[in-house]
């Protein structure tokens, strides 16, 4: 089975998410867990952007042990420097180097033609290989950019020393078949691609950055880019958590292999919601309060009969102690008897069937009821004379 290295961009991409900003000490409690999951490499910051994040990166990177740590720079020579500088400590350094390569990004941002971005592109990956052991040059905007000039530059950037080319739909704007489209070309058309890793990287703008991910796998990525809790940039990157168990548990459809370790996903990702002060939605895939929960009573009795009945995913696989019957208006009788023996009572029939009755005229009042409130119910009723 092909194998895909998963490239961690919590601490640099996921830290872009407006409004959080991560110190030395929480990115190296997050490095811990990105280790523990697994990541073959996590990207620990942008050392240029401040000094902060330069101490913060050099602090993860000399101390990661078990994966490759990376940091961003842009395609000039004092950001190399300077994460050189962050990164010489680390056990396998690399760089991230990216320079735009769309028609808009080129014209209005960086206000150069393709040909002295081509160069600039080649140049500062030569001078970035005079120090670093693997570059990875990212053709920023990719999925915009026009196709000849992307097999050219990305050609010329491998000659140049380049071991990983990652192609971003950096607005999210690709849709699975686009994002396929584009690395099954690339990998067509450009002669030395073989020499390098192809790496996919997806913003989460129209809800696509996961399937985008994968359908990149699909044709030729050996390399995935993403976040803890899918933080980043505007609506933010591919959910790393989502993207393990979907490769996971549908290997039927996508029979490649990852070194990520799927029972850390529910812990790491408590520490970066908590760390970033980023709140998990309640229904978000596989980490959100609900992934594992059931309210309705069909569903309840279903998954009390067999679990499989309306989960795919058992919460042990991602470190989720258990699944959770919830008791709300939807509930039935099945999953309330279950509730109260958990909670150590013990009725006659007729007396639960009474405490149910009081429980159904709550939950028109009451959005969910807890155990405090059902303790209370099953007392009166187990007390009343
Ligand atoms: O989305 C993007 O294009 C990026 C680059 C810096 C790789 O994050
Ligand atoms: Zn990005």
């Amino acid at each position: 089975m092909p194998h895909v290295n998963v490239f961690d961009t919590t601490l640099r991409d996921g830290e872009q998410s407006p409004g959080v900003n991560i110190n030395k000490l929480e990115k190296l409690e997050i490095a811990k867990h990105l280790e523990r999951f697994g990541v073959d490499i996590m990207e620990a910051g942008f050392p240029a952007s401040s000094q902060g994040d330069f101490e913060a990166v050099k602090a993860v990177a000399d101390t990661v042990k078990n994966a490759s740590v990376t940091g961003l720079a842009r395609a000039k020579k004092s950001d190399i420097d300077t994460a050189w500088e962050a990164l010489k400590g680390a056990s396998e350094p690399r760089l991230h180097i990216f320079l735009a390569t769309s028609p808009i990004h080129m014209t209005y941002k960086l206000k150069k033609t393709p040909e002295e971005v081509a160069q600039q592109a080649v140049e500062m990956v030569k001078y970035a290989r005079e120090k670093f052991p693997h570059v990875e040059w990212s053709a920023e905007d990719a999925t915009r950019s026009d196709m000849d000039f992307l097999v050219n530059i990305i050609e010329r950037v491998i000659d140049a020393g380049a071991t990983v080319i990652n192609l971003p739909d950096t607005v999210g704007y690709a849709t699975p078949q686009e994002y396929g489209r584009l690395f099954k070309t690339v990998r067509e058309r450009v002669p030395n691609i073989a020499r390098v890793q192809l790496s996919a990287h997806c913003h989460n703008d129209l809800g696509m950055a996961v399937a985008n991910t994968i359908a990149a796998v699909e044709n030729g990525a050996t390399q995935v880019e993403g976040t803890i809790n899918g933080i980043g940039e505007r609506a933010g990157n591919a959910a790393l958590e989502e993207l393990a168990v979907a490769l996971n548990i549908r290997k039927d459809q996508y029979p490649y292999t990852t070194n990520l370790v799927l029972k850390e996903i529910k812990r790491t990702s408590d520490v970066v919601s908590k760390l970033t002060g980023m709140v998990v939605p309640g229904n978000k895939a596989v980490v959100g309060r609900n992934a594992f929960a059931h309210e309705s009573g069909i569903h309840q009795d279903g998954v009390l009969k067999n679990a499989s009945t309306y989960e795919i995913i058992t919460p042990a696989l991602v470190g989720v102690e258990s699944n959770n019957l919830v008791l709300g208006k939807h509930s039935g009788r099945r999953a309330f008897k279950d509730k109260v023996e958990q909670l150590g009572y013990e009725l006659s029939d007729e007396k639960l069937n009474e405490a149910f009755k009081t429980f159904k005229s709550l939950t028109d009042r009451k959005k969910e009821v807890t155990a405090e409130d059902l303790a209370t119910i099953l007392t009166d009723i187990q007390t009343a004379v």
